[in-house]
């Protein structure tokens, strides 16, 4: 398993925690009410799950089983994916602040680095998606 999966999967699993511990505050909170300022956590419950773990863990499989180039760089250029590794967990972190800080501007910020995030997942993985030539000229 390469480095980059290692760190997607394992960035993943601590939002996967993040993520069902503040469901399960919010899942209490409902049934008895005992914080109502709860609430303000939904927008991270969110986005935990969704971007902090089954995207990163999308991404850091599919890192690892698109189909390699077999020469000394199998994925390719590896910096576009680390770049986009970096981008998305930079994008979390300024989304979770943005919940706490009445600063609208710096929500949109982080979705922007995220979607930074992401373009570089693919312009560094895009070439993989096509089977390797030596798998083309043996059949
Ligand atoms: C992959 C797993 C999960 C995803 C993608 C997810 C996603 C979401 C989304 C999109 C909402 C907003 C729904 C809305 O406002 O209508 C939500 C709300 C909520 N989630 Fe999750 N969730 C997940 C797991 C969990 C878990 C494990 C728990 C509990 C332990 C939980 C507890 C809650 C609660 C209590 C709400 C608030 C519901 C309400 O508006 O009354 N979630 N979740």
């Amino acid at each position: 398993m390469p480095k980059l999966t290692r760190f997607f999967i394992r960035a993943a699993l601590i939002y996967l925690l993040l993520g069902f511990t503040t469901g399960a505050l919010l899942l209490a909170n409902e049934g008895i009410p005992f914080a109502p300022q709860l609430w303000a956590l939904l927008p991270n419950h969110i986005e935990f799950l969704f971007i902090g773990w089954l995207t990163q863990l999308a991404l850091g499989v599919a890192f690892w089983i698109l189909p390699r180039f077999g020469s000394l760089t199998p994925r390719g250029d590896e910096r576009w994916s680390w770049a986009a590794f970096v981008l998305v967990n930079l994008g979390m972190i300024v989304s979770i602040v943005s919940a706490y800080v009445g600063f609208p501007w710096l929500g949109i910020g982080a979705s922007l680095i995220q979607f930074g995030g992401f373009l570089l997942f693919l312009i560094g993985n895009w070439q993989r998606i096509y089977p390797p030539k030596w798998l083309k000229a043996a059949k």
